[in-house]
């Protein structure tokens, strides 16, 4: 299996992998057979935006794409910070360490860029492991107060408690 940076031919397989992935996704009840999973949607939509940050966001390669995580930007108050999500891995090759090279990846590339902080919504079991953390525990108000701890953030190198605010994502999230 390889990660590599996202590239622009990708884009149809990066559909097909949210489609399959959020059909069954891990965290909420499965799909009516036949709907289109709001990750698709949501993926189009900031690629069309031009909101995807393409040398962020990585496509995981093994006999063609079977994973992708998807970097936009979002912003902490005035400063620039990074979105993550969705992510997600073919059902046949969950569980095998794909997701977890995608998360580095995107980290460690957006470690060296100098980004201060990531951030997303999600189950905290899951993603604790890569250093996320309720985001309100760094003073970074949610988009939507209800999401609450699920809504978390990731400190990186250049962070520093000046970071503080409200969070905000590229228009895409809520169209
Ligand atoms: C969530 C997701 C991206 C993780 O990618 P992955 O390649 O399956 O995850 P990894 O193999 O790197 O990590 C496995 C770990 O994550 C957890 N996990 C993630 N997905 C799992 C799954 N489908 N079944 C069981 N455990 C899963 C396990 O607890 C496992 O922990 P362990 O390392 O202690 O065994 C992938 O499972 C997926 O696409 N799921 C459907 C879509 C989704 O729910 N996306 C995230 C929304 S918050």
């Amino acid at each position: 299996m390889i990660v590599r940076e996202q590239q622009a031919d990708d884009y149809e397989a990066i559909r097909h992998v949210y489609a399959e992935a959020f059909r069954r996704p891990r965290f909420r009840p499965p799909l009516e057979p036949g709907s289109v999973p709001f990750e698709v949607g949501l993926f189009e939509a900031l690629w069309e935006a031009g909101d995807v940050i393409p040398e962020f966001s990585f496509t995981a390669l093994a006999d063609g794409v079977v994973g992708h995580v998807t970097a936009s930007r979002a912003s902490v108050a005035t400063d620039p910070v990074v979105a993550v999500g969705p992510i997600g891995v073919l059902p046949d090759h969950q569980g095998t360490g794909i997701g977890s090279a995608l998360m580095a990846a995107l980290l460690a590339a957006a470690d060296a860029a100098d980004v201060p902080l990531i951030a997303l919504p999600g189950a905290p079991q899951y993603y604790s492991r890569f250093g996320f953390r309720p985001a309100k525990e760094l003073g970074v108000v949610p988009p939507e107060p209800e999401w609450g701890d699920a809504f978390q953030a990731r400190p990186l190198t250049a962070y520093t408690e000046s970071v503080a605010g409200r969070f905000q994502y590229a228009p895409a999230f809520s169209s």
